[in-house]
This record gives structure tokens, C-alpha cells and sequence, in this order.
């Protein structure tokens, strides 16, 4: 094993990642950032230098489970304070798993402005974690979505009464460039002077091919609202990898791909090597405002444009379709770590869009997360009385009556940073149930991600989940392993874990604006397992003076 040493200044530089010049939070002068490649078994080491001037950060590494380590997991409230401009914070962590992760700010919505990236971990050569499939070549495709407004004017529009939503992005980035259309219209105009379509810069991506060859696609998305689906044009797609665990291989002409997962597909290289073919990114779940994000699969050597038009996806407003995806990705024959029979503990979780003093907030059994300014691991640690509400938040709702088909009947919430303690080495579930949001007959996609660990996915449902008849339903025989897990529109999505990583962990859904109107809750399991902490994540709220 290695221990790989990176150096990174974090700084605003003006791109134009669709050819529409804004300001981007940059890693050493990019975005996406450099990609951390490493092998099994290697340890990490970002020493991260902030120089935003005026902006704090914090980076995590999402789908890394920092066991030993909770306070490198960079998330800013639950495991640090957020790293002053001009402080150099070092994260050091293993990398225990192969697989494909990714990084990315948790600090705000910071991670809107550009700061993110991805890790790619091979297996140990010759370990019982190598690849259960073979091929030839390899290449990385992160997708996002792209805004022109600032993050500052969306956090301050989703704020604000009447709540301002950001709306549909204005471009799909593939490894942070798309296009956007300088000539047309009106929300051209808007952008006059910025909006540049000669730009390198926002040249489509090309990923080159080999005729006859199999390559291996490391799919990775860290949108803040979309929920995609990926092609590549006249290439069927085998998946074989999810959040770093292998996958029962199964056929696809296109991915879903929802913010926080990874996935790997295999791609043969078969058809007329005389031309080129797109690759796609597309709008589901979501009613699309946004033009499909292109880049080129190149048989020719060259970059010139397929004589197509790009594949559109599905039918945004497809559900069964993406469910159907979602049921079929089970764990890989070879490779199934089977879960616990059963659950010492069991939380159900209605999602619901709410309000609270009049603005709009997503709760979780009525209860809005807000993050205290202590962050809870040191608050923890240190017994800091006061630093978070003491009472626990709530472990069920009315799942008998409520129904999930209207909109709230109350829409008032309350908002908490309470805590769910989990037993230390205790097998807890989590159903986590859609509901239609503030206005009727509107039930959007929520991407789940839990920090610290792997679920076991045990199963989905369209409508109301019933806690007497739906467990008997459960895959207990090959479920997947994930980090991040997709909540369909009113739906329910069962997922079980073994609160055994000493810590506080995050749980939330991934769309960078739901999280930050509330969407999100805490697990603290074996607090005083956890070593001693380091002096540099503190420094904020009651740890303040503490930290020298
Ligand atoms: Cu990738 Cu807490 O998130
Ligand atoms: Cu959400």
C-alpha cells in the first residue's frame, strides 16, 4: 500500500464550462478537479489550501466510509468546522474498497459552484475484490449540472419568502463541459458578452475507441437537482459496478443515474468504425428544460460530430422505467455479502416538502434538519452541553393514515439538529417514503446517501409502505450493497445497515437544494470508540479557542 500525497489550492477562477463565463470554485485552477486514483489499500493525503478570500470549505469523499478516521469525512457541522480562507486544512483516509467515488464540497451549496471530482480505486491485484469481468481500456464520464446564477443567489432565493426555486439548469455538463446555445433567443441575450461558443474550453469531451475492443465506463454523477440518464448512441451498456460493489451484470441502452451514485458499464466497440457516436446526458424525472449534454465516442481518431441527432433518453416522466432499473440492480453472484436476517431497529421516514415561518422546507417526519454550529463530533466527544437539541427526532409518522397521494393536510414543520443514536453494532433499517410535495399531484426523485457506509438495498415500492406486509417482501438473498440510494416518486425504498463505524454520519438526500432546505438527518453510533480527535476540525461555534 501507498500513501498518495495531494496538493490542493481551492480558489475562484472566471470559466466558461458551457461557454458562459461565471465564477467557479476551482481545485488547483480546475473543475472538476484532478481525479484521485489510487489502488486498494492505499492511504490519501489532501492537504487543502483555501483561497477563496471570503468563502469557507470543506471537502468530502463521498462513498469513502472513513472507518478510523470520522473527522477526515469533510462534512462541514457534522464532522468539522469549515476551513477559513487562508487555513490549510489535511484530510487523510484509506481507501479500503475498489470501486468509483467521488469528491465534493459539503459546505453550503458550494459543490453548485464547481468544487467536486472523482476517486477511482482499483483493486488489489491478485485480491478477492478483483473485477469479476474483464476489458481493455477504461474512461471517467462525471456528470452535473451547470446554473448561471451564483450559489449565493440561489441559497438566497430558496430562503427567502416567497422561496425563489433555482429552477432547471441552464446546461448538463460530461466531465464539466457542455453547451450552451449563445445564439438562441432570449436567455442568449441575457448572457451577452459572457457566452463565447469558439472557446476551447467548452469543447464537447471525446472519449476514444478502439474497433472491436470492450471499455469500461466509470459513470459518476454530482448534479445538484437532475436526475439523468446516460446513453452512448447505438452502444448497449452492461452494468457491472454500483457505489464500488460489483453488480449481477444486466443490459441496458441507457442509465439512470441519480446524484451521489457511481456506476460501471461495459461497452463494446462494435459498430461502423467510419463514424463517430454521442454520448448523452439527459433530464428524467423532472419535467426537462435543459438541452441534452453531449460529448463524442470516437471510432475515427477525430472529434467531428456524429451525422445524428442525440439519443433524447426515455420519457421523462417514465417512473416504471427507472424503478424497474432500480430493482435490477442486485449484487454480483461472486460477490454477495449477505445482510443481517434482521433489524434490531426500525425508522420510517416520510418525506415531505413543508413550511415553516413561510418558507418552504423539506422534513423528515415533519422535522427540518438544520446543522448546529458545533459540529457534532467534537460536541460529542467533548460532551458540549447545548450544542444540539438533546431530544431525539421522530422514529415513525402516521404511516397507517397519512396519505401519500395529497398534499400535506398541515403543512407547518418544526426544525431540529437532533440526533438518532444508534446502539453500536446494532442492524437498523431505514424506509424511507415519498409523498407528493406542497402543490398536487407532484412527487419528485430523492437520491439518499448515508457518509460512513454501505447499505443493503432491500427493496422498493410504488405507494404506501406497510410495515406488516412489505419487510416479507425484502431481497435478503443478493440485495446490493450502495451509498446512495434513489426514493421514486411516491415511492418507498427499504435499506438496511450495521451501525458499526464509530462516528457522526449525514444522511441526506443528495439534491443540493433539498439538503439545504432541510432534507437530511444525523447518526451518531459508537462516539466513544472514536479515537482521539485532531485539533484542525475544530475551531467554530463552542470549540472556539479550543483548537490550539
Ligand atoms: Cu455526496 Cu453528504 O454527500
Ligand atoms: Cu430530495
Amino acid at each position: 500500500a501507498t500513501t498518495r500525497h495531494h496538493e490542493w489550492e481551492i480558489s475562484y477562477q472566471l470559466k466558461s464550462p458551457d461557454c458562459v463565463r461565471k465564477l467557479a470554485v476551482t481545485i488547483n485552477g480546475q473543475s472538476p478537479g484532478p481525479t484521485i486514483r489510487a489502488t486498494q489499500g492505499d492511504t490519501i493525503v489532501v492537504r487543502v489550501n483555501n483561497s477563496l478570500l471570503t468563502e469557507n470549505a470543506a471537502i468530502h469523499w463521498h462513498g469513502i466510509r472513513q472507518i478510523g478516521t470520522p473527522w477526515a469525512d469533510g462534512t462541514e457541522g457534522v464532522t468539522q468546522c469549515p476551513i477559513l480562507p487562508g487555513d490549510t486544512f489535511t484530510y487523510t483516509f484509506a481507501v479500503d474498497r475498489p470501486g468509483t467515488y467521488m469528491y465534493h464540497a459539503h459546505y453550503g451549496m458550494q459543490r453548485s459552484a464547481g468544487l467536486y471530482g472523482m476517486i477511482v480505486v482499483a483493486a488489489a491485484p491478485g485480491g478477492p475484490d478483483a473485477e469479476p469481468f474483464a476489458y481493455d481500456g477504461e474512461h471517467d464520464v462525471l456528470l452535473n449540472d451547470w446554473w448561471h446564477d451564483s450559489t449565493y443567489e440561489q441559497a438566497a432565493g430558496l430562503a427567502s419568502v416567497p422561496m425563489r426555486w433555482v429552477e432547471e439548469p441552464q446546461s448538463l455538463l460530461i466531465n464539466g463541459r457542455g453547451r450552451f446555445n449563445c445564439s438562441a433567443s432570449a436567455a442568449a441575450a441575457a448572457e451577452e458578452g459572457t457566452c463565447n461558443a469558439t472557446l476551447a474550453e467548452c469543447d464537447a469531451p471525446v472519449f476514444d475507441v478502439v474497433p472491436g475492443k470492450t471499455y469500461r465506463f466509470r459513470v459518476g454523477s454530482l448534479t445538484s437537482l437532475c436526475a439523468l440518464n446516460f446513453e452512448i448512441e447505438g452502444h448497449p451498456m452492461t452494468v457491472v459496478e454500483a457505489d464500488g460493489h460489483y453488480v449481477k451484470p444486466f443490459v441496458v441502452n441507457n442509465l439512470n443515474i441519480y446524484s451521489g451514485e457511481t456506476y460501471s458499464v461495459l461497452i463494446k466497440a462494435d459498430q461502423d468504425p467510419n463514424r463517430n457516436y454521442w454520448l448523452a446526458s439527459n433530464v428524467v424525472s423532472r419535467k426537462p428544460g435543459t438541452p441534452t449534454g453531449t460529448a463524442i465516442l470516437s471510432y475515427a481518431g477525430g472529434r467531428s460530430p456524429p451525422p445524428t441527432t442525440p439519443p433524447a433518453g426515455p420519457a421523462w416522466n417514465d417512473t416504471m422505467y427507472r424503478f424497474r432499473q432500480s430493482e435490477a440492480t442486485v449484487a454480483h453472484p461472486a460477490h454477495v455479502e449477505p445482510p443481517p436476517p434482521r433489524a434490531n431497529r426500525t425508522i420510517l421516514l416520510l418525506n415531505t416538502q413543508n413550511k415553516i415561518d413561510g418558507r418552504v422546507r423539506w422534513a423528515l417526519n415533519n422535522v427540518s434538519f438544520k446543522l448546529p454550529h458545533t459540529p457534532y463530533l467534537v460536541a460529542m466527544k467533548r460532551g458540549l452541553l447545548g450544542a444540539f437539541d438533546q431530544r431525539p427526532p421522530p422514529e415513525t409518522y402516521e404511516y397507517q393514515s397519512y396519505n401519500i397521494y395529497d398534499p400535506p393536510p398541515n403543512p407547518n414543520a418544526t426544525s431540529s439538529d437532533g440526533v438518532y443514536r444508534l446502539q453500536f453494532g446494532s442492524v437498523v433499517d431505514v424506509i424511507l417514503q415519498n409523498a407528493n410535495m406542497l402543490d398536487a399531484n407532484k412527487s419528485e426523485t430523492h437520491p439518499w446517501h448515508l457518509h460512513g457506509h454501505d447499505f443493503w438495498v432491500l427493496g422498493y415500492g410504488i405507494g404506501r409502505f406497510d410495515p406488516k406486509v412489505h419487510p416479507a417482501t425484502y431481497n435478503l438473498k443478493d440485495p446490493i450493497l450502495k451509498n446512495t440510494v434513489a426514493v421514486h416518486p411516491y415511492g418507498w425504498t427499504a435499506l438496511r445497515f450495521k451501525a458499526d463505524n464509530p462516528g457522526v454520519w449525514a444522511f441526506h438526500c443528495h439534491i443540493e437544494a433539498h439538503f439545504f432546505m432541510g432534507m437530511g438527518i444525523v447518526f451518531e453510533e459508537g462516539i466513544e470508540r472514536v479515537a482521539e480527535l485532531p485539533g484542525e476540525i475544530m475551531g467554530c461555534g463552542k470549540t472556539k479557542g479550543g483548537r490550539h
